[in-house]
C-alpha cells in the first residue's frame, strides 16, 4: 500500500466534541500529523440526545441532523487541513465514524432486529470537502452477524501489539472498551460497560458541570458498597463472548432504578461509586479473559481521570497502567486515528473488523465509499 494522507473523525457517546485526526499511513504503519478538537454546538448535542432515546416525529428530526452534522464533520475536516497547512486535494480520504444515535446489538437480544444507526452525511461531507469519504463502518459487520462493536480491537493490535508482551488496551470514553493482545495476536476485544457516561450524567444532574474534571468529586466521596454490588448485577456484566453496549443499557434512567432502593445517599458518594464501577468492571473483564495481562494502556477522556485511573490500578495490580502516550500515542485521538486507518483499510480492499471480538460470521471491508 502506498503511502496516503487520510483524516479522521470521531464523536463519541459522550458528545463532547468532533475529534480530527490528519494522518500519514503507509501499510500498518500510522503516523499522526495534526488534531484539532471541533466544537459541537449546544443546540445540536440536545438534538443529538434527543435522537438517541426513542421519541416521536423521529425521521423528520434525524434527516435534516443527519445533514447537519455532515457539514460539522465537513467543517471540522477543512479546519484541520488548513491548521496543518495542507490541501485537501493531499488528502487521499476522510474515515468518519459518524455519531451514533442508537446502538442494538445481536448480544442486547435484539437478534434479526439488531442494528447500529450512525448520522453524518458522508454524501455532504465528500462535497462540502471534495475529499472521498468512507463512513458507516459498523453496519456490514452487523449484516454478517456481528456486533458491528467494538472496531477499535483490530487496530488496537496494529498499532501497540508487541511480541511477548501480553497487553490490554482501554478506551474509556462514554461506554469502555478493552482490547486483550496476547503477544502480537488480538485474542479478545470488548465494549465494558460504562465509561464516563454516567459520571457526566450524574455531575450534571448535581452540580450543573459537564465532567469530574480529574475526578475531583468521585474522589472525595465514599463507595456505597450495597450500591455498588447492586449496579454489578446488571446482566451485561455477566456476559461472555462478543458484546458491544451503549447508553441505552447505561444511562440515568437505569441509575435512578437502582438508587430506589438506597434512600438518601450523598451525591458525591453516588459519584464515587460510579467511578468504582466504571474501573471495577473493566477490571473484572480483563481478568475474566483468562490472559496474564501485565500491561494496560488507557486511551479516551477517560485517561485524564486521575480518580478514575487510581481506581483502575489498584484492581489491575500487579499490572502496570499507564495512558497510551507511554507507548507512542496521546490517549485523546487513538479513536480518530482508528477511524483514518478504517479508511485507509477499507479503500485497499482489506478486512477492517476482527470476527473474534464482534462475532461476525467473517473478515469484512466495512464502509461505504463516498467519492470526492
Ligand atoms: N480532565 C478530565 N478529567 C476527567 N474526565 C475527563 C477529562 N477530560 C475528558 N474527560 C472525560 O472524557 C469524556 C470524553 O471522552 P471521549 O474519549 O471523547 O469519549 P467519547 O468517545 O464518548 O466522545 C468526557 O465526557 C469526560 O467525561
Ligand atoms: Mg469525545
Amino acid at each position: 500500500m502506498e503511502e496516503a494522507l487520510y483524516v479522521g473523525l470521531m464523536s463519541g457517546t459522550s458528545v463532547d466534541a468532533i475529534d480530527s485526526a490528519l494522518v500519514c499511513c503507509h501499510g500498518e504503519h500510522v503516523e499522526l500529523l495534526a488534531t484539532r478538537e471541533h466544537e459541537i454546538p449546544s443546540r445540536v448535542r440536545q438534538q443529538i440526545a434527543d435522537l438517541s432515546h426513542p421519541g416521536a416525529d423521529e425521521i423528520e428530526r434525524l434527516g435534516p441532523l443527519d445533514r447537519e452534522l455532515g457539514r460539522l464533520f465537513a467543517a471540522a475536516t477543512l479546519a484541520l487541513i488548513d491548521q496543518a497547512a495542507k490541501r485537501p486535494e493531499q488528502v487521499r480520504a476522510i474515515g468518519s465514524h459518524g455519531q451514533t444515535i442508537r446502538h442494538r446489538p445481536p448480544s442486547g437480544g435484539s437478534g434479526p432486529r439488531s442494528f447500529t444507526l450512525q448520522l453524518g452525511d458522508p454524501n455532504t461531507i465528500a462535497e462540502a470537502t471534495g475529499i472521498t469519504t468512507v463512513a458507516d463502518f459498523r453496519r456490514r459487520d452487523i449484516a454478517a452477524g456481528g456486533e458491528g462493536a467494538p472496531l477499535a480491537p483490530a487496530f488496537h493490535a496494529a498499532a501497540f501489539a508487541r511480541q511477548g508482551v501480553n497487553r490490554a488496551i482501554v478506551n474509556i470514553g462514554g461506554i469502555a472498551n478493552a482490547s486483550l493482545l496476547e503477544g502480537t495476536e488480538l485474542r479478545m476485544g470488548f465494549d465494558t460497560g460504562p465509561g464516563n457516561t454516567l459520571l457526566d450524567h450524574w455531575i450534571l444532574r448535581h452540580r450543573g458541570l459537564g465532567f469530574d474534571r480529574d475526578g475531583q468529586w468521585s474522589s472525595t466521596g465514599t463507595v456505597v458498597a450495597p450500591l455498588l454490588a447492586q449496579l454489578m448485577q446488571h446482566p451485561y456484566f455477566a456476559m461472555s463472548g462478543p458484546r458491544s453496549s451503549g447508553k441505552e443499557a447505561f444511562n440515568l434512567g437505569w441509575l435512578d432504578e437502582c438508587l430506589r432502593l438506597h434512600q438518601d445517599l450523598e451525591p458525591g458518594d453516588v459519584q464515587a461509586t460510579l467511578a468504582e464501577l466504571t474501573a471495577a468492571t473493566i477490571a473484572l473483564a480483563i481478568s475474566s479473559a483468562g490472559i496474564d495481562v501485565t500491561e494496560v494502556y488507557v486511551c479516551g477522556g477517560g485517561a485524564h481521570n486521575g480518580d478514575l485511573m487510581r481506581r483502575l490500578q489498584r484492581h489491575l495490580v500487579p499490572a502496570q497502567l499507564a495512558s497510551t502516550s507511554a507507548i507512542g500515542m496521546d490517549p485523546d485521538w487513538v479513536e480518530a486515528v482508528t477511524f483514518a486507518w478504517l479508511a485507509h483499510r477499507s479503500l485497499a480492499g482489506l478486512a477492517g473488523n476482527a470476527p473474534a471480538v464482534t462475532g461476525a460470521i467473517g473478515l469484512r471491508v466495512l464502509g461505504g465509499i463516498y467519492p470526492g
